[in-house]
């Protein structure tokens, strides 16, 4: 096939990006949008700063117009992100304790409900563990509310839209390593506890070189059950095609590994300013990496 969306379809996977609301109007963009990518992420607009600016007051305009244009063009979306420690509006940084743990459910549960049947999977809870070696959980403000508010979140979700998928995602969880296991333990003790949760997001924001283990990390992951999702890839460095072909290939060599995720269309679009990280250049021309993508995804 010769989109990435319909390449990657050949074996019923998905192929998305991260889409900005404000690019919406911008021909350019939204025509590599409506003719490569089968997902879409809001890259800010489902986040809680965005959603709930002030205490119990929602607001989805960002959301809805990017899941309304991904939907009436036959697109699917993923929800980012629930909770996070970042991008929470002022009213939430002056909250602790139980009115922070109340605060965070309630506001899981009403994005969760606005968008219910309409969302592929949520990242309900995002970047909770800490770098480093300890392989333990991020202080955080969430966190210092008791280490039982992930499951809580992930109840709450499933409670407000049983239809979707509910991930945990991270980044530099894409080797094996101390954090990735950290996740990997948390992942296995909710399912033996039956804890809800069904996918695991890989963020792969990636210098260089992709981890050697990369493949077998994803695969660890699929066997305790969930899927595995590649969720904001982007690559950076003078391998960059290559390592782009290898992140592909690995997706494809693990049955459970449902797609792929793009953190944003054309390099210019990118948080990681004059790293050129993506498959399309500034003007929207594909580049060497998009061909080394597609070439992986048809061979799979
Ligand atoms: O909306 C305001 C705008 O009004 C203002 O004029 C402008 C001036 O700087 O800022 C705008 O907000 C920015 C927002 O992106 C929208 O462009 C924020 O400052 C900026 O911090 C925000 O950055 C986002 C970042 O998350 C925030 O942490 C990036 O776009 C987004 O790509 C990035 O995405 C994260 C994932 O959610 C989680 N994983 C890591 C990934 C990269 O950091």
């Amino acid at each position: 096939a010769t989109t990435l969306g319909a390449s990657a379809a050949q074996t019923g996977r998905y192929f998305g990006t991260a889409v900005s609301a404000g690019k919406l109007g911008d021909a350019t963009y939204v025509g590599i949008l409506n003719r490569e990518f089968t997902m879409v992420t809001p890259e800010n607009e489902m986040k809680w700063d965005a959603t709930e600016p002030s205490q119990n007051q929602f607001s989805y305009s960002g959301g809805d117009r990017i899941l309304n244009q991904a939907v009436s063009t036959g697109k699917r979306v993923r929800g980012h992100a629930l909770l996070w420690h970042q991008q929470q509006p002022g009213w939430v940084q002056g909250l602790s304790g139980s009115a922070l743990r109340q605060a965070a459910i309630n506001h899981v549960t009403q994005v969760a409900t606005h968008y219910r049947g309409q969302i592929y999977a949520w990242d309900v809870v995002n970047e909770a563990f800490a770098d480093g070696g300890s392989g333990g959980r991020r202080d955080s403000d969430l966190q210092r509310t008791g280490d039982d508010w992930i499951e809580a979140a992930f109840r709450a979700a499933r409670a407000a839209d049983p239809g979707a998928k509910l991930c945990y995602n991270d980044y530099n969880t894409d080797g094996v390593n101390a954090k990735s296991t950290g996740v990997y333990t948390m992942v296995r003790d909710f399912k033996a506890r039956g804890v809800p949760i069904d996918c695991v997001g890989f963020q792969s924001h990636l210098s260089g070189s992709a981890p050697s283990d990369y493949q077998a990390n994803l695969q660890r992951f699929a066997d305790l059950g969930v899927e595995v999702q590649i969720t904001e890839l982007d690559i950076s460095g003078s391998n960059q095609a290559a390592v782009y072909g290898t992140v592909t290939r690995a997706c494809l060599a693990v049955a459970r590994c449902a797609g792929i995720t793009v953190w944003g269309i054309r390099d210019s679009d990118s948080w990681r300013t004059g790293e050129n990280p993506l498959l399309f250049d500034a003007n929207g021309d594909k580049k060497p990496a998009y061909t080394s993508v597609l070439d992986a995804l048809n061979a799979g």
